[in-house]
C-alpha cells in the first residue's frame, strides 16, 4: 500500500506514464508478456506496475477487486481478471480514457505564469473519486 512518500511519487509517475502513453516510466517486463485482455492500458506493462496501478484504482474508489472485476465460471471461487463479464470494467476503460484526456487536452497544455511549474499537477481518479465509487453529487441547487 501507499505508505510512503516514496510510494506516492512512483505511483504519481505510473499515473502520468500512462496518462501520456509514454511508458518510459512504465517497468517494461523482462518475461515474455503474457497474453492479456488490456484495451486502453499499454499492453506491454509490467506485472508490478499493473499491480500498483490496481491497487490505486481500489484504494482511490474504496472498493474490492470484485467491484470490477468478475468471478471465473469454471471456479467461481477465484476472480477471472482477464474478463469483461463485470460491466463495470468498461465503464472504467471510459473513465481511464477520460482521465487522460482531461490531463493531454487541457491539464498538459496550460502554461504557468508562474516561474512554479515543475509542480506535478494532474487529474488522477481521486481527484473526484476520493475513497467513493461514485463520486458525491452536488447538492441541489448547487450545480
Ligand atoms: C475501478 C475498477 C478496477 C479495480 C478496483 C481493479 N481493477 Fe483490475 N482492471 C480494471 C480494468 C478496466 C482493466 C483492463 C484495463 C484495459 O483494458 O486496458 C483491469 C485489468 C486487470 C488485470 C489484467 C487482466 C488481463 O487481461 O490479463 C489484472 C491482473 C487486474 N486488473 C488485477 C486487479 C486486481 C488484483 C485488483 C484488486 C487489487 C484490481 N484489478 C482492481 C479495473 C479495475
Ligand atoms: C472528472 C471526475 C472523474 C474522474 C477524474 C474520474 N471519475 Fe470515475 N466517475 C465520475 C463520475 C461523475 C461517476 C458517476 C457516473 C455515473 O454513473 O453517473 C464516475 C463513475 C465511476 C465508476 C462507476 C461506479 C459505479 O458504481 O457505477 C467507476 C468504476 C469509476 N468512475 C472509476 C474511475 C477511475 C478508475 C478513474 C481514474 C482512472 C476515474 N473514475 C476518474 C467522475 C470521475
Amino acid at each position: 500500500m501507499m505508505k510512503t512518500n516514496r510510494n506516492k511519487y512512483a505511483i504519481l509517475a505510473l499515473i502520468v506514464a500512462v496518462t501520456y502513453g509514454s511508458i518510459a516510466a512504465i517497468t517494461p517486463t523482462s518475461e515474455q508478456p503474457k497474453e492479456r485482455n488490456l484495451k486502453v492500458l499499454p499492453k506491454d506493462i509490467s506485472h508490478d506496475s499493473l499491480d500498483h496501478l490496481m491497487d490505486y484504482y481500489k484504494a482511490a474508489l474504496n472498493v474490492k477487486c470484485s467491484y470490477c472485476h468478475a468471478h471465473s465460471e469454471k471456479n467461481p471461487k477465484k476472480m477471472d481478471m482477464g474478463s469483461d463479464a463485470n460491466p463495470i470494467k468498461d465503464v472504467t476503460r471510459k473513465m481511464i480514457l477520460m482521465t487522460n484526456e482531461m490531463n493531454d487536452k487541457y491539464i498538459h497544455s496550460i502554461t504557468h505564469p508562474s516561474s512554479d511549474s515543475t509542480a506535478l499537477q494532474i487529474v488522477t481518479c481521486n481527484t473526484c473519486h476520493r475513497g467513493k465509487a461514485k463520486p458525491d453529487a452536488p447538492a441541489v441547487g448547487t450545480r
